[in-house]
Parts: structure tokens; sequence; C-alpha cells
């Protein structure tokens, strides 16, 4: 973001103070901020009591080991009973768990108790297949309830799961499973999406072709399309999971026992895979989920609409809502299927109440305009929630008026699948939002903004966002690599978590995010990463080199721009070689990942020590004319590049 825009930002002078009613009833109170800012350890000993332990800690929080923390020392628990079996015990069997609406138009209503059922024959059934405690299995399914319950299942068994989203590739998909060490797979034969089954199961068959350790993969019927199948170590859902005793008795686990693995890019070619595990994941999500979103059990019906492949979905789809015992809605599918105002549809046929989803979909509907709303009734909503990416004080403005009839809280959540649950985010009864800031840190959590010192920059200056204490949800480590770990949040500012973003604090200390500083992109509030896409670019046989930025994008956010550098065997790099290319990537990535444009160069420009200059290449990306260039070893480079772009367009 602009130095420009950023001042615009902050002049933005609109305040919102929460209407009287919420504020009247609202779960959380001011109280909670001087509560936590005097004990912040005993401020989350009383979260806890959110949910239920088999064995109480004995101690919050164990930061002698720093950065690796324990959180809720000695304590024993098991995340799905307290998602399901403990709600089932407390006689709301009967409440729905989630509305489900399947894209086609299908529905299905599953309550507490079936799907406390659900979840024991799968922990059954994974029992069958040789599961056992700490082995790590992968799902990778489209958004039904059985993801839930799949989930849910590894939970119970203390199995950690990794969710690899269906939009990824085959080859995404294999590499986290060699990463993870996995050795058993739920999939599905596919799912609807934009009106049509696309097949899972074939790149499930085509990634484990590099993984010999898998020996089960476990396959719902979803869409009933031909599905390849290979005997002995595929298995539908229906056939094992159905003939299984609804029975289980859930083992309880230490607090730091893994729950998953979540893999994100980070700023090399290799995903981080992020570790979280049960007792701190549990409370933080949980109270989170309660606190920002003031979640009445009896009465909301809740809908985030994002996909269980995302840490949203893990936090604000499964953990945090099934633990509060909310009512949700889940949705299989896209926005515009059969038509633009499904979304609406949804809301008034389940009289949603609160409605989270991300900037980049708001603005998608900002073009389609208001008039598709205006055809629904919206009124049952209360409160709405933004994730993903800095939110636009005209898209803030435009789904507070437009979606939330001028009268509803935005709250603007800031956190990261590193950070489980959200840590910078208004409170919907005391905060008086302001659009585009996404305010202060939530009660029991500390952030800051630094210059390059690591020293707290004043009110009005702006620097680098860092967390300043361990929180309960946060990350554990990554994955078999607890160096990298330290390196990439620890090491920046000794002492504090670098969480990558930029930001700002106004006048009154309130923190506005400008973006990532570092080489990860944010497409759609999807994460990638530069070097990611760079190395798919250079793994193709045309490409000598490559360098990707993320441009500015109106609806996206950013969108991905290529610059390759072909081999002299491959021609001068017309549109087939443009199209060969962006496949490739949408092949060894996913469609998300697929470059808005590439444009093919002589020359890259890189500095002495042969580093790109990235900044560059983002002013030609956003028609601007390049900056500061001295740095250049080549100082011609820049002009071939312009050259190149006014005869390619
Ligand atoms: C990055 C984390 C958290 C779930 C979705 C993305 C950006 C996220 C906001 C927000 C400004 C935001 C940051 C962050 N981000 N929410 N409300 N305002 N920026 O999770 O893939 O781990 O990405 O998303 O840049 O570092 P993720």
């Amino acid at each position: 973001m602009s130095e420009e825009t950023l001042s615009n930002l902050l002049h933005e002078g609109r305040r919102f103070p929460p209407p009287a009613e919420l504020a009247e009833h609202a779960n959380v109170t001011a109280e909670a901020y001087a509560r936590a800012e005097a004990d912040r350890l005993g401020f989350w000993a009383d979260a806890a009591q959110r949910i239920t332990w088999a064995e109480p800690f004995t101690q919050v929080l164990d930061w002698s080991d720093a950065p690796f923390a324990q959180w809720y020392v000695g304590g024993k628990l098991n995340a799905a009973y307290n998602c399901v079996d403990r709600h089932v015990e407390s006689g709301h069997g009967d409440q729905v768990a989630f509305y489900w609406e399947g894209e086609p138009g299908d529905t299905r209503t599953v309550t507490y108790a079936q799907l406390k059922d659900d979840v024991c024959r799968a922990a059954n059934a994974l029992v069958e297949l040789g599961v056992k405690t700490g082995d790590r299995i992968a799902i990778y399914m489209p958004m039904i309830p059985e993801t839930v319950v799949a989930m849910l299942a590894c939970a119970r068994l203390g199995a950690p799961h990794t969710v690899v989203f269906g939009g990824f590739s085959a080859k995404a998909l294999s590499d986290r499973i060699l990463d993870c060490g996995v050795e058993v797979v739920i999939t599905a034969d596919g799912g609807y999406r934009r009106g049509a089954a696309a097949a899972l199961k074939p790149a499930v068959d085509e990634a484990l072709e590099s993984c010999p350790a898998v020996r089960s993969v476990l396959v719902v019927r979803r869409t009933g399309q031909d599905t390849p199948w290979t005997a002995g170590r595929d298995v539908w859902w229906h056939d094992l999971v159905d003939r299984q005793s609804p029975d289980h008795t859930p083992e309880a686990f230490d607090a730091e026992h893994p729950l998953y693995v979540m893999y994100s890019s980070g700023t090399t070619g290799k995903p981080k895979g992020i570790l979280h595990t049960t007792g701190g994941y549990l409370v933080g999500v949980t109270w989170t989920h309660w606190a920002v979103f003031d979640i009445k059990p009896d009465t909301d019906v809740y809908w985030t609409a994002a996909d269980i492949g995302w840490v949203t979905g893990h936090s604000y789809i499964v953990y945090g809502p099934l633990a509060n015992r909310t009512t949700s809605i889940m949705y299989e599918g896209t926005p515009d299927t059969p038509h633009k105002g499904r979304w609406w549809e949804i809301i008034q046929k389940y009289k949603a109440t609160i409605l989270y989803t991300a900037p980049t979909t708001i603005r998608t509907f900002m073009k389609w305009g208001a008039d598709v709303p205006a055809e629904f009734d919206l009124t049952s909503l209360r409160l709405l929630g933004s994730v993903g990416e800095p939110i636009n004080p005209e898209a803030y403005i435009w789904y507070r008026d437009t979606i939330g009839g001028g009268r509803i809280p935005v709250m603007d959540t800031w956190w990261q699948t590193e950070t489980g649950m959200h840590m910078i985010s208004p409170l919907p009864g005391v905060t008086a939002g302001k659009p585009g800031s996404a305010m202060r840190a939530l009660p029991g959590v500390s952030a800051d903004v630094v210059d390059d010192a690591g020293h707290s920059v004043p009110n009005g200056a702006g620097g680098y966002l860092v967390l300043t204490e361990p929180w309960p949800a946060m990350l554990r480590t990554l994955w078999g690599d607890p160096d990298r770990y330290r390196d990439t949040y620890w090491s920046r500012f000794p002492g504090l978590y670098f969480a990558g973003d930029g930001a700002k604090k106004d006048e009154d200390g309130d923190i506005w995010l400008l973006g990532r500083i570092d080489d990860v992109m944010n497409v759609s509030g999807h994460r990638l990463s530069t070097t990611e896409i760079e190395s798919a670019l250079v793994s193709h046989p045309k490409v000598a080199e490559a360098a990707v930025v993320g441009a500015t994008d109106p609806t996206t956010g950013q969108a991905i721009e290529a610059f390759v550098i072909l081999r002299g065997s491959a021609g001068d790099g017309g549109a087939d070689v443009v199209k060969e290319l962006r496949d490739h990537v949408a092949k060894e990535i996913g469609p998300i990942a697929k470059p808005r444009s590439i444009l093919v160069v002589a020359e890259l420009p890189k500095t002495r020590s042969g580093k790109i200059m990235r900044r560059l290449l983002r002013d030609v990306a956003e028609h601007r004319p390049p900056g500061d260039a001295t740095t250049l070893a080549d100082s011609s480079v820049m002009d071939l590049i312009a050259e190149g772009l006014a005869t390619s367009t």
C-alpha cells in the first residue's frame, strides 16, 4: 500500500459505535481488557473454563523454553468430546450443528446428536484401518459434513489431521503427505463447483504414486461420478463407516498433544507445516469466537463462508463454533451458482444472524451490484466479520450498509494460520469501529508496531507488526523443523513474534494493517509465496528464470504477475507458451496460483549480489515508472523490460 493511500486511510474519520442493544447484552464488556491487563495468565485461566478438561491443568503457561510454549500444563482433554459429546450430554443433542447446503440445492441438517454418532463411527472406522494415536491423516475433501466428521474423528483418536484445500494440485497434496508422514488419506469422489461435479479422487491417485507409505484411502461418495479404484487400498466411506458402532469412548490427551498441521506458504518454496496442539488452541478459538462474534448458542445462526481447507475453516467453522455449541451454516459451492444471489438466499432461508467472509468476496459482490442482495431479506443479520486481508473503507462501508442495513457492526479480524485465533479485532459490544482498521489487540493478546530496531513506534507512525507475549492458540513449531520456526518468527526481533505484516498506529493508537512486507502475496485472502510460484515456473523445461510479484488488484487485493526468461530452445514466447506456463503453475500448485499475466523478458533486474529487485517489477506490473534503479547490476535491464511490455500489449 502506498504512503498516499495510507494517509488517506488515516484521515478516514468515520466511527461506528456498537448498537445499544448489542452492547447491553454483549458477552464481553470493556472490563475484559482491564482484567487481562492486570493478570494476563489469570485471564487465560478463566477463558479455559469454557472447555471441559478431563484433568485440570496445573500451570497456565510454561515459557521457560521460549519460543517453544506449553499452555495449560498437566491438563488433559479430548477436542472432539468438547465439540460434540458434551453438548449431547447437557441435553442439546437435538440442536442443529450444521445446516448444510449443497451447491446443486440438496440439503442436510445435522444435529449435535447425529454429529456425535457420525464422529464415533468414523473414529471406529479409522481404528479398524489401524490408525493409532499420533498417526497423521490427510483430508482432501469438498465442503461436506463428512469433512467435519473426519477432522473430529482424527481429533478424537489423537491422530493429527492435515487438511489440504481441495483446490490444490496432486503435487501440492503429495508434498504435504510426504512432509507430514501421512499413512491414511480421507477424500471424496468429488464435489460440486460452478454447477458441475469436480473430481478429487484422481488427484489423490496421482499424488499417491509418489507416496508409497499411504496404505489406506477412505472415499466419501458425494457426486457419484466414475471413480478410479485401487483394490486393497481404497475403501468407500459408506461401506466402512456406516456399519460401525455409534459409540466410542474418547481418550483424554495431554494439552500439548498435536491436533493438526496446516501448511501455509512462507518466503521459501517449501510450505511450512504449522503445528497446533490441543488445549491452548481450543481455548483460544473458543474464547475468541464467543467474544468477537458475541455468540449466543441458543439463538444464533452463524456462517463462516470460507473453505475448511484454510485455517479460517478450522478455527471458525469447526473447532470454535462447535466447542461453543453454535448452530452453523455450511455451503459447498461458489457464490454465483446457480445465481449471484445464492449467499443472500441462504441467509434469508436459514435466518442467519452472523456472516464471516473476506474482503475480496465483498468486493466481488460490490461489482455485481447492490440490487442483487436487495432482493432478499437480510434483516436476521446482527453481526458481520471480515478476514484475510486489510478491508478497504469502501468495502467496509458497502458491507455495513448494503448487507448490514447500515446498522450492523463489522468485525475486521486480523490473525494468521500461525496465530490460530483472532488477535487484533474490535469487540462488538465495546469498540467504536473505524472502517479499515482492525483496531486493537483482543484482551489477553499483546500486539505492537515496532521500528527496524524493534522499538515500539509512537502513535501516528508505522513499522512492523509484532506480538509481544505468547498466546494460547499460537503455533508450537513447524512440523519437523524447529529451527525454521525460530528463524522465521522469533529471530528478526529477539523475544518478539514477527508477523510479516506492516502496520501503522493512528493517533488513538489503533492499528491499521498494511499488508505483507515479505515475499508473500495475498491473493483473494489466500497466502501464496512468490518463491513457490517461481519454483513452479522454473520447473517447466522451457523456463530459464522467473520472478513473481504481487500487483495491486481491485478485486483480489493482489494479483500474481510473473516475468520469465525462456530457455534458448523455447522460441520467443507467444501466447501458446504463456498459456502453457499458466497451466503448468495450476498443475504444480493449484488454479489459485495461476499468474494473472506472464511477461516474457530477456533479462531480470538484479542487484550486484544477484538478488532480484522485485520492487522494480512491481512498478512495471502496476504501470508506474520504475523507482530508483541505481543498485541494479545492469541499468539497461529496465529499458528492455519496458520495450518488451510495449510490444506485448
Ligand atoms: C495473513 C495471514 C487468518 C485467516 C486467513 C488468512 C493477512 C489476515 C487480515 C486482516 C489485514 C489480514 C495478513 C496476515 N490478514 N487477516 N483482518 N487485516 N490483513 O490466513 O493465510 O495465514 O494469512 O493474512 O497479511 O499475515 P493466512
